[in-house]
């Protein structure tokens, strides 16, 4: 690896560490086994009815229509991820034999370069299948990933490129989009560096976060959901949105994909500034007076219906798991407490599905993409996915 890194750090530096405090957890073993338990068996009843290369997307209960995708779109890797996930907590054979038929068809995805999302596609499903059985055939589909992301990086920007230009994203011929949620396709390449020892992939995430970190964050360390770069200069041309409210809101998911990648980042090179960044987004989100107690978001921080409008439970869930992960590297119980209250809230009737509910999925009131209409309040794929790491996370530690 090239001496590119930066400032990298030993694990045994804990400088950024706060004096130990001591946490109690409050939600039992025996809730979070029957989590898993529910959750094992919702997804086992979705199984059986997937239609061949179909993965799940969502639910529509008032129709009791269940939303499927190809292997192309961006939630393909939730559902074997979520499975496996799920069979390494309760050891249920069944669960690792669905996610590896699956596996055999998101294969294909590894060469897609039309797309930011290989990091969610193919890490949280042959990430996590290679974390727990690994073999060479993953090694080699993460690595090919790896280099299908890095073929978008833009060494003007300094940026990987999300979306193509199209007038829907607001972008022309010669602009570059980076949206926040590119910061959560990092991990793929810092795995890939780790792996092959080529440093190129740590390069470009470090340099995607860097510049990210530039562009996305306002003072107050929250986050535009769209920037427009001119390609050819790497100047920033716009600062807008298009999942959230308004371009100067603060859209929920988009501050826990900032959040969660950023902990990456640390967890990753070790240097203090993302973790300071970590710490400043969670410090966003957590003194947000929007924040109802209960912690899980409405769909974005401005909304101008809130109180009356809708939570996004994939926004908590995101936040949940990215939370636990900055309470191990700061020992500060606040992140601690505030992702235990977003599990419970989560892990409630309000939220969570009865047996046989919701087609198979998990958790009730997700909030996909409010301004286009779609996929407003019901389960997310990607909701559930962070929903039971956390919960694993949670138990671990
Ligand atoms: N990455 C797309 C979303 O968060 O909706």
């Amino acid at each position: 690896m090239s001496s590119c890194k930066e400032n990298k750090k030993t694990k045994e530096d804990k400088t950024n560490q706060t004096s130990e405090e001591k946490i109690t957890k409050t939600i039992s073993e025996e809730k979070i086994d029957s989590v898993n338990q529910l959750a094992a068996r919702q997804y086992l009843t979705m199984a059986e009815k997937l239609e061949k290369n179909r993965y799940p997307k969502t639910f529509y209960p008032e129709n009791n229509e269940f939303e499927s995708s190809n292997s192309g779109w961006w939630t393909s890797g939730f559902y074997p991820g979520t499975l496996l996930y799920l069979y390494e907590e309760t050891g249920i054979d069944s669960l690792k034999i669905e996610a590896e038929r699956i596996l055999k068809d998101l294969k294909q995805e590894e060469s897609n370069t039309a797309t930011h999302d290989l990091g969610f596609m193919m890490f949280c499903s042959f990430g996590n299948a290679n974390r727990i059985d690994p073999k060479p055939e993953y090694q080699e589909i993460l690595m090919n990933s790896a280099k299908s992301l890095a073929t978008r990086y833009n060494d003007t920007v300094k940026a990987i490129r999300s979306w193509d230009s199209a007038s829907w994203n607001k972008a022309g011929e010669d602009d570059l989009v980076v949206i926040i949620d590119n910061m959560m396709n990092l991990e793929l390449l810092f795995w890939a560096t780790e792996h092959s020892g080529d440093s190129i992939y740590y390069d470009i995430a470090v340099n995607h976060a860097n510049t990210t970190m530039k562009h996305h964050f306002r003072k107050d360390y929250s986050s535009y959901h769209e920037v427009i770069y001119d390609e050819n200069t790497g100047a920033v041309k716009k600062q807008i949105t298009n999942q959230g409210f308004a371009d100067e809101s603060s859209w929920a998911r988009g501050q826990a994909w900032g959040l969660y990648g950023y902990v990456v980042m640390y967890r990753a090179t070790k240097n203090d500034k993302y973790l300071e960044m970590a710490k400043n987004i969670a410090d966003f989100i957590l003194n947000h007076s929007n924040l109802p107690d209960d912690k899980v978001p409405f769909w974005d921080f401005d909304s101008d219906k809130i109180p009356n409008d809708l939570r996004d439970s994939s926004a908590a869930s995101v936040m949940a798991s990215a939370l636990l992960a900055l309470y191990e590297f700061t020992n500060s119980t606040e992140y601690f407490t505030a992702a235990e209250q977003m599990l419970k809230t989560l892990s409630s009737p309000e939220y969570l599905a009865g047996q046989g509910e919701l087609g198979g999925f998990l958790l009730k009131h997700g909030v996909g993409n409010m301004p286009n209409s779609t996929e407003v309040d019901v389960p997310l794929t990607y909701g559930d996915y962070y929903f039971i790491e956390a919960f694993h996370r949670y138990k671990a530690m």
